[in-house]
């Protein structure tokens, strides 16, 4: 889709599709109302055919008095209750609209609503990213003959209006960093929605591979299995010994800010498929561990849109590539390794194994680049999925002042997070009879699984300023990758570098 920000009146748009809003009790929005010289509007809402609803859309084909050839009503809900929960499901509503159409263009006024808080800048990259969401379908996977006979959406340009000329130049901010960061949720959600025999760690590495050659900003690096002998990497080793697949961990750097300042180090988890190894999980819902390199992908997402946004800072990136499945080689409960750290891990789950190979990744970071902070991400537990649903990642951090720059990153882009407590009470409960710590709690049981597994991640952790993001249940819905955390953690990494910019 081709996007633009204009600032116009409605009524001249010789578009083919006009998009304006309409709130409940049916009280037309400013741009509806320029439309209605007709009263054309009017008698549709008086008819009951379009009451403002929240989500709700009705298209009408050129209306008397207007230029363009259709008019979309989109229901805004209630005006007192138009917040930025609203704005993006009205945003929503009007993209899946606008695809049934055959309109090849459409200018949309729903982003003349002010939204508490927030500025045109704002709307703007909202109104893109939503429409984006929308728009965004996978279909390289079906055969040939389906493929032509999918139904190609005609809409090819939107144009997003501000109120005033004045507010052009944020409107098109808002829209720069929209496009680039719609870069990198795409991608994190193919990479996601790709299936196991496709997206191995093999894949992953040549990905990012692929993603260097496209930003010449980024470098990108692979350790072998050699080379993560030598490092005495035990712990993500011996969960990849359990496959056939040879492990990865993919290195990425892109170094635009100053040359003396450390990195943030961003670290996903990326796991391929995770069926559990010997601790083998139950049928039910297993092809859904496809999604278990999310935490992965969404670092590469992350540094292809800082790369499109040109941010003036320096990134690092870690993705631990394995796989996790039952083998004659595989890791067994009971099983004592020994991780990078020189820290002893006694495998009671293998199950547990996103923990084993981001522990590693961690203590490399941490060795190789001690960076400035850390944020690791990853589809750590499913207790995080009863914790919290699919609206929140858990957040983790022993850094207090980088847990709220991140909360905030998220409430903005709208990708929350919400913090659970790391607090030393959890420590005792991963002690092992015989290694130094143990992969599951031995006390206690399933409670607070969520905390559990970032109080593993802690120990390999103490000496950076670290967070850690559980993905969980925020990395796919209903069978679809979302791209989260990508918006947040690019709008983090926006804010920091504003922040130190002024
Ligand atoms: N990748 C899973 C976590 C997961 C499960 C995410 C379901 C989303 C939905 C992880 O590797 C795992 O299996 N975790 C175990 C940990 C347990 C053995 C302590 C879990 O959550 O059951
Ligand atoms: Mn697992
Ligand atoms: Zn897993």
């Amino acid at each position: 889709m081709e996007y633009s920000v204009k600032s116009g009146s409605p009524e001249k748009q010789r578009a083919a599709c006009v998009v304006v809003g309409i709130f409940e009790r049916r009280k037309p929005s400013a741009a509806a109302a320029a439309l209605d010289a007709s009263g054309t509007v009017a008698s549709i809402m008086r008819r009951g055919d379009m009451d403002g609803k929240l989500g709700t859309t009705l298209l009408l084909h050129k209306p008397a008095g207007v230029l363009c050839d259709r008019v979309l009503l989109v229901g805004l809900g209630r005006e007192r209750d138009f917040d930025e929960a609203a704005y993006r499901k009205a945003h929503a509503a009007a993209a899946k609209a606008l695809r049934a159409t055959g309109a090849v263009d459409a200018v949309s006024y729903l982003s003349h609503q002010p939204v508490k808080g927030r500025d045109w800048r704002w709307n703007v990259q909202q109104a893109v990213l939503s429409f984006e969401d929308a728009f965004y379908r996978l279909d390289a996977l079906r055969g040939e003959q389906a493929r032509k006979e999918l139904p190609q959406p005609k809409l090819a340009r939107v144009a997003i209006d501000v109120p005033r000329r004045s507010d052009l130049p944020e409107g098109e901010r808002g829209l720069s960093e929209a496009l680039a960061i719609v870069e990198g949720v795409n991608l994190a959600k193919t990479l996601g929605n790709l299936p196991g025999n496709v997206c191995t760690p093999t894949y992953l590495a040549e990905q990012a591979q692929a993603l260097a050659r496209r930003h010449k900003t980024i470098a990108v690096k692979v350790l072998e299995q050699a080379d993560m002998e030598k490092l005495g990497m035990g712990a993500l080793l011996s969960v990849a010994r359990g496959s056939r697949q040879p492990p990865k961990l993919i290195l990425l750097e892109y170094l635009a800010g100053a040359k003396e300042e450390k990195p943030i180090a961003l670290v996903g988890k990326g796991l391929t498929f995770d069926a559990g190894g010997i601790s083998l999980k139950p049928a039910d819902k297993m092809d859904e561990m496809k999604f278990d390199m999310c935490g992965g992908a969404a670092v590469l997402g992350a540094f292809a849109a800082a790369a499109a946004l040109k941010l003036p800072l320096n990134l690092v990136g870690a993705i631990p590539a394995s796989e996790n499945l039952p083998d004659g080689q595989a890791n067994k409960p009971g099983d004592i390794v020994k991780s990078m750290a020189g820290i002893t891990i006694e495998v009671l789950n293998t199950d547990a194994e996103g923990r084993l190979i981001l522990c590693d990744a961690l203590t490399y970071v941490e060795k190789n680049y001690q960076p400035t902070v850390c944020i690791d991400m990853a589809t750590l537990t499913g207790a995080c999925v009863v914790a919290l649903g699919s609206h929140a990642s858990g957040l983790f951090t022993n850094t207090p002042a980088l847990g709220r720059a991140l909360l905030a990153a998220g409430e903005q882009i709208g990708d929350r997070a919400w913090e659970l407590p790391l607090w030393p009470e959890y420590e005792p409960q991963i002690k092992s009879e015989f290694a130094d710590i143990a992969n599951i709690a031995t006390v206690g049981g399933r409670e607070a699984g969520a905390i559990i597994g970032a109080t593993f991640l802690h120990k390999f952790t103490k000496k950076m300023k670290w967070a850690h993001l559980d993905i969980a249940g925020t990395a796919w819905h209903g069978k679809k990758a979302t791209g989260r955390p990508v918006p947040l953690l690019v709008q983090y990494l926006l804010n920091h570098a504003a922040k130190r910019e002024s």
